[in-house]
């Protein structure tokens, strides 16, 4: 082969496979039909097919440990309670989750749901001990599709390292029906006690420390391992845009950046959050060129070239509806910008969440109306309850400048 010893073929070698690769992932993506499984999604707008929706069934607040310390608030109804949550809740949590599921049926996407496993179990490993698993409300914290690939996440709670299981049927199903599907698990962090900050853990720690540590980016998860939550990544075509907070330490960015070495992996982090956990009740993109940003969580402005200099708008999100979240629940009333896109066009948005409908609507985009909010407390919003299988598209750039981003590795 004469093209061995010039370095000049050897980039156009790596370049074609790379624009095969893109043409492949077009083509593939043609025709799709509810019959047949494929995995496919390249970001969070392109028209959805096919999705799964967790279930509130058995869902348990899980005993304290040092991730969930950090994260429940001083003065949350949850502190100092643990256990299965009232039968009566789950019961309204799972009818308001098969409603929305059967009305995303109506509008023909295919549907799937996980297989909770017995979360009253406690969960041990040679590293840890702690007295229950969590549910499996939301699959988005758990599973990341990128393209042909599911990846289960590290996760970083103790009493969430087996919640991959509830998905493993669903998942071993696509593997056997998709021959091109990648079926991948991040390596199962120890999560022992080096994987956590003391200071995180020593009682009472007010908001405004918790806001100059979040400014300065120490976080209650070390360094000691890679640590990552689905749910902190944003997908963008050739870009994946990743929080560094509470769930995803720097390690688990590297670890995601070395996993898909095709694609550009951005950390950001937004200061104005006191418990920054997962992405998307933060930072929301609705279409090519738009992201609605938690005015109370601004991305910082070295962060924002990536954006602007690409003329995507980044505007702030409408206030929610409420002025606290529902009982029992860990997330802020910040579910408000939690949306499910269908496509380009048409958002699913909390029924309530009036604020967030009404500028949506100013935005271009037919919102569609649920009723999620007393499932809120079982793990999340309309984003958080879904994860993607199948959206229609392949992968595009849609940030060919690529400014230096901030915060470095
Ligand atoms: N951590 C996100 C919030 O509660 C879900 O705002």
């Amino acid at each position: 082969m004469q093209l061995r010893s010039s370095p000049t073929a050897a980039k156009s070698i790596v370049g074609n496979s790379r624009d095969l690769a893109g043409r492949l992932n077009r083509m593939k993506t043609v025709k799709w039909s509810p019959e047949r499984t494929q995995v496919n999604s390249w970001n969070e707008w392109d028209p959805l097919k096919h999705v799964i929706v967790g279930y509130a069934t058995d869902c348990h607040i899980p005993p304290p440990e040092p991730a969930l310390e950090a994260k429940v608030p001083e003065d949350s109804d949850m502190r100092g309670q643990w256990g299965k949550r009232p039968q009566d809740m789950i019961d309204r949590g799972n009818e308001l989750l098969d409603t929305f599921a059967e009305m995303l049926r109506g509008r023909g996407i295919r549907v799937d749901r996980p297989t909770p496993i017995d979360f009253s179990q406690p969960v041990v490993t040679p590293d840890f001990e702690t007295g229950s698993g969590f549910g499996c409300m939301p699959p988005r914290d758990v599973l990341l599709t990128v393209g042909n690939e599911i990846l289960e996440a590290t996760m970083s709670y103790r009493c969430r390292w087996f919640e991959y299981l509830c998905y493993r049927p669903l998942l071993t199903r696509y593997w056997e029906e998709d021959r091109n599907f990648r079926h991948e698990a991040a390596p199962k962090p120890r999560l022992a006690d080096s994987d956590y900050r003391p200071d995180y853990l020593s009682g009472n720690i007010s908001i405004e420390t918790r806001l100059e540590w979040t400014a300065e980016k120490y976080f209650v998860t070390t360094e000691e391992e890679p640590l990552f939550d689905a749910a902190d990544v944003l997908r963008f075509g050739k870009d994946l845009v990743v929080q560094h907070g509470f769930t995803t330490n720097l390690k688990g960015i590297e670890w995601i950046r070395r996993h898909f070495p095709e694609h550009r992996v951005h950390a950001t982090n937004f200061p104005g959050d006191p418990y920054p956990i997962h992405i998307d009740a933060t930072f929301t993109p609705i279409r090519p060129g738009l992201i609605l940003n938690n005015p109370e969580r601004r991305l910082p402005d070295d962060q924002r070239a990536l954006f602007t200099r690409n003329d995507w708008e980044i505007v702030d999100a409408a206030r929610p509806a409420h002025n606290s979240p529902p009982p029992l629940c860990y997330s802020s009333t910040w579910l408000s910008m939690n949306v499910l896109v269908l496509d380009p066009k048409t958002v699913c948005v909390e029924k309530s969440e009036v604020h967030q409908a009404e500028q949506l609507d100013r935005l271009g985009m037919e919102v569609v109306e649920v009723d999620l909010r007393d499932a809120y407390a079982f793990g999340g919003g309309l984003h958080c309850c879904t994860a993607d299988v199948y959206r229609e598209g392949g992968i595009e750039d849609y940030f060919p400048i690529q400014p230096d981003f901030a915060e470095a590795m």
